[in-house]
C-alpha cells in the first residue's frame, strides 16, 4: 500500500491549497473550459482534492473542463407533483450537490464516496419545456426553450429524449460520480422519476505527459476551436443576458442541447487516415487544420477556409466538418461543446454502441445548435458516419448564491 492509497479524505481536502491555485479548476463565474491547462496540469495526487465551487453567477459544469466521468439523467415529475413539490426537490438537490461538491457527506449518505475527495465534482440542473405547464409555471417558460426541429438524418428515440428535469454530473472519479447520481436519484423519490440516464467518460487528468485536448472515439482531437471564456463575446454567446420580467429567473443561465450521437465506427475505420482527415478538415495525428502545410501546422494554427491546394482544390474540403460547422458558415452561430464519450456494449450486428454524449451550451438554441445542425445535416461529410439517436434542450438557470437553491427565482417567483 503506497502513501497515496492511505491519504485520508480529510487530508485530501486539507491539501487542496498545497495543489496551488493554478491547480484548482474553478467553475461558476471564473470557469476555464478553454484552458484545459488549469485542469490537467494538476499533479495526479491532487485529482481527489480538486474542488469546483457550487455557488456562482453561473452553474458549475458549463465552463468547467469536462471531467473523466459523466452521468446525465432526465426526470419526469410524478403525477400530482406540483410547484411546491418541485421547489422542495430543487432545494434538497441543491443542498446535496453543494455538500458533495465541497467534499462533505450529504444527508442520508451511503458512504459510496466516503474515502475520496470531491474530484472536481460538478452537478448542473436544468428544466425541460414539459416542466413548466406541469408545475403551473407556463407563463415563466422561456421563449428560447423551443422544440427541437426534426432533422432529416435523425434517428431519435423519444423515450431517450427530452424530460421535465435534467441533471449533468461530472467528476474525475467514477465512484464520486456514481455517488452523486445515486444520492440525487434517492432525493427525487415521490416527486420525480428517472426518464432516461446515460453514462460517459473522457480521458483522465494526468493521463498525458502535458495538458492536451481530449480525443473522441473516432480518434480525433476534439474541442480545439471551442470559444474561450477569454473571448470578447464569450458571455454574450453562451450565457443568457440579464432581463426583467417573468423570465428574469434565467439571468446568468444558459441552454444545454443534449444529443446522443452514435458513431458508425466500423465504416469509419474502413477509411484511410487521409480520407478521415478530409471528412473533418484536420489532421488526425496532431489536430492541425488541413490548410496548414505539414510539418509546420499544429493544433492551434488558425484555420484558413480560403486556402487552395496547388491543383486548385480547397485545402479544407467543401463538405469538411470544420468548414460546415464554423461560425463563418453559420452567420456567426457559436456553441460551447462539452461532451463525454460513451460505450454501451455491442449492438445486435456486433458493432459498438458507442459515440458522443454531445452537450453544447449557448445563450439561445435557435441561433446556436439548431442553426448549425440545419446546415450540418444536409452537407457535412461526417453525417455519413454518425447517427443522432437522442435529443433534448434544457433551460439551465444561473448559479445559486450561498443560502439559495438552483431554480429558486423560478419556483418562488
Ligand atoms: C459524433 C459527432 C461529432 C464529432 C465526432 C465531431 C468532431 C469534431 C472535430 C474532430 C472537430 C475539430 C476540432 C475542434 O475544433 O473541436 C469539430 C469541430 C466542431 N464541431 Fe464537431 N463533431 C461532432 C458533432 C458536432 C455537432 C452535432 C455539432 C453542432 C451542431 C458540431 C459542431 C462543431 C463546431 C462548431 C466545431 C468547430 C468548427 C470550427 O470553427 O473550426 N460538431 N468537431
Amino acid at each position: 500500500m503506497t502513501d497515496q492509497h492511505s491519504i485520508s479524505r480529510r487530508r485530501l481536502l486539507s491539501t487542496a491549497g498545497a495543489a496551488g491555485a493554478a491547480g484548482l479548476a474553478v467553475g461558476g463565474a471564473g470557469g476555464v473550459l478553454g484552458s484545459t491547462a488549469a485542469h490537467h496540469s494538476t499533479p495526479l495526487t491532487a485529482v481527489g482534492s480538486t474542488m469546483v465551487p457550487f455557488h456562482g453567477t453561473h452553474q458549475a459544469g458549463i465552463t468547467t473542463p469536462a471531467q473523466a466521468r459523466g452521468h446525465i439523467v432526465a426526470f419526469d415529475l410524478a403525477p400530482g407533483a406540483d410547484r411546491k413539490a418541485a421547489a422542495g426537490l430543487m432545494r434538497r438537490w441543491s443542498a446535496a450537490a453543494e455538500a458533495m461538491t465541497a467534499g462533505r457527506t450529504p444527508a442520508g449518505d451511503d458512504q459510496i464516496a466516503l474515502d475520496a475527495g470531491p474530484c472536481s465534482l460538478t452537478v448542473t440542473f436544468g428544466f425541460g419545456a414539459s416542466f413548466f405547464p406541469k408545475a403551473g409555471l407556463a407563463d415563466h417558460a422561456p421563449a428560447a426553450l423551443v422544440p427541437m426541429p426534426a432533422f432529416p438524418s435523425d434517428a431519435i428515440d423519444p423515450k431517450q429524449s427530452n424530460g421535465d428535469l435534467w441533471i449533468q454530473i461530472g467528476a474525475d472519479d467514477p465512484l464520486v460520480a456514481f455517488h452523486a447520481l445515486r444520492i440525487l436519484q434517492k432525493e427525487a423519490a415521490g416527486v420525480a422519476t428517472p426518464r432516461w440516464q446515460m453514462n460517459g467518460f473522457n480521458r483522465t487528468p494526468g493521463a498525458t505527459a502535458r495538458p492536451m485536448t481530449v480525443r473522441n472515439l473516432m480518434g480525433q482531437i476534439d474541442g480545439t476551436n471551442n470559444p474561450k471564456p477569454t473571448d470578447k463575446d464569450f458571455d454574450a454567446k453562451i450565457f443568457v443576458p440579464d432581463k426583467s420580467g417573468p423570465q428574469a429567473w434565467m439571468n446568468g443561465g444558459s441552454y444545454a442541447v443534449v444529443r446522443r450521437i452514435r458513431m458508425l465506427l466500423d465504416p469509419w475505420d474502413d477509411l484511410t487516415e487521409t480520407e478521415q482527415e478530409q471528412v473533418i478538415g484536420r489532421r488526425k495525428s496532431n489536430g492541425a487544420p488541413l490548410s496548414a502545410p505539414a510539418p509546420t501546422g499544429i493544433e492551434t494554427t488558425p484555420v484558413d477556409l480560403e486556402k487552395v491546394n496547388p491543383d486548385g482544390s480547397l485545402a479544407i474540403p467543401g463538405d469538411a466538418h470544420i468548414r460546415v460547422a464554423a461560425a463563418q458558415s453559420n452567420a456567426g452561430a457559436t456553441i460551447l461543446r462539452r461532451a463525454f464519450s460513451y460505450h454501451d456494449g455491442y449492438r445486435a450486428d456486433g458493432s459498438p454502441d458507442a459515440g458522443l454524449l454531445f452537450i453544447c451550451w449557448q445563450a439561445d438554441p435557435t441561433t446556436g445548435f439548431i442553426q448549425i445542425q440545419l446546415k450540418l445535416d444536409g452537407s457535412d461529410h461526417l453525417t455519413r458516419f454518425i447517427r443522432h439517436e437522442s435529443s433534448a434542450i434544457f433551460a439551465v438557470p444561473g448559479g445559486a448564491q450561498p443560502g439559495e437553491y438552483v431554480g429558486q427565482h423560478l419556483l418562488e417567483a
